[in-house]
């Protein structure tokens, strides 16, 4: 069956098996329609009531998803931002082979970043295996190192020292640094690469709006 722009059958089948059907679709008569229709457009008819139904009439519409048909700012229309989630388990560990027995999982890329609307280059874990090292580098990006498990010595301003799962290192772009594995187990790491921009504006620190959405497990007692 072949339908037309305004819902009517311009042609049916006869049941038949591999029958060939012809029609004649014509896209500028929707395109018209679109146009010109008044009592048969939707569109125009959800806006159009919105806007009479209002004792004595108004001069504005007095609706607001009127305009927010237009400007789609409403929280309803508009595209709604989600929680992404990347579970390890679909994670694969990858070699980098500049270095020795360092593993990442790239938990943020720079798409993702882009998709959030902020500004990283990378967000990576990082795995450093027995006998392994993050060999001395430097980058055009700022990093933060958060060790998460094991014993680490850092080439630290020219120096190296011992430090361990909870630490954390902020390395300016340009400065030269290195994480060695100092543990008998694999040491792991966040690693956040951050692009270092000139006219910065100054940082501050988030708002945050707390909502009546209850969670759904028991919570400490004296907890809200
Ligand atoms: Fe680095």
């Amino acid at each position: 069956m072949i339908v037309g722009f305004d819902g009517v059958p311009i042609v049916r089948g006869g049941g038949r098996p591999d029958e060939i059907v012809a029609g004649e679709v014509r896209p500028s008569l929707a395109r018209e329609a679109r146009r010109l229709w008044g009592v048969e457009n939707n569109i125009y008819q959800f806006g159009h009531r919105g806007y009479v139904a209002v004792d004595g009439g108004a001069r504005d519409c007095p609706y607001s998803y009127m305009k927010d048909l237009v400007t789609k700012e409403s929280s309803e229309m508009a595209e709604e931002a989600r929680t992404k989630v990347i579970e390890a388990t679909s994670m694969e560990w990858e070699l980098m082979p500049q270095h020795v027995e360092l593993y990442h999982r790239e938990i943020v890329s720079a798409a993702d970043a882009d998709g959030m609307g902020v500004r990283a280059s990378s967000v990576l874990w990082e795995k450093i295996g027995v006998g392994g090292a993050v060999l001395p580098h430097y980058h055009n990006v700022a990093e933060i190192i958060h060790i998460t498990v094991g014993q680490v010595r850092l080439l630290c301003n020219g120096e190296w020292r011992t430090y361990r799962a909870g630490d954390t290192f902020h390395v300016p772009a340009g400065v030269v640094h290195s994480v060695v594995n100092d543990d008998t187990v694999p040491t792991e790491q966040i690693s956040i690469f951050l692009p270092v921009e000139e006219n910065m504006p100054a940082n501050r620190f988030f708002e945050t709006v707390q909502v009546p959405v209850p969670v759904d497990r028991p919570l400490a007692k004296g907890a809200k």
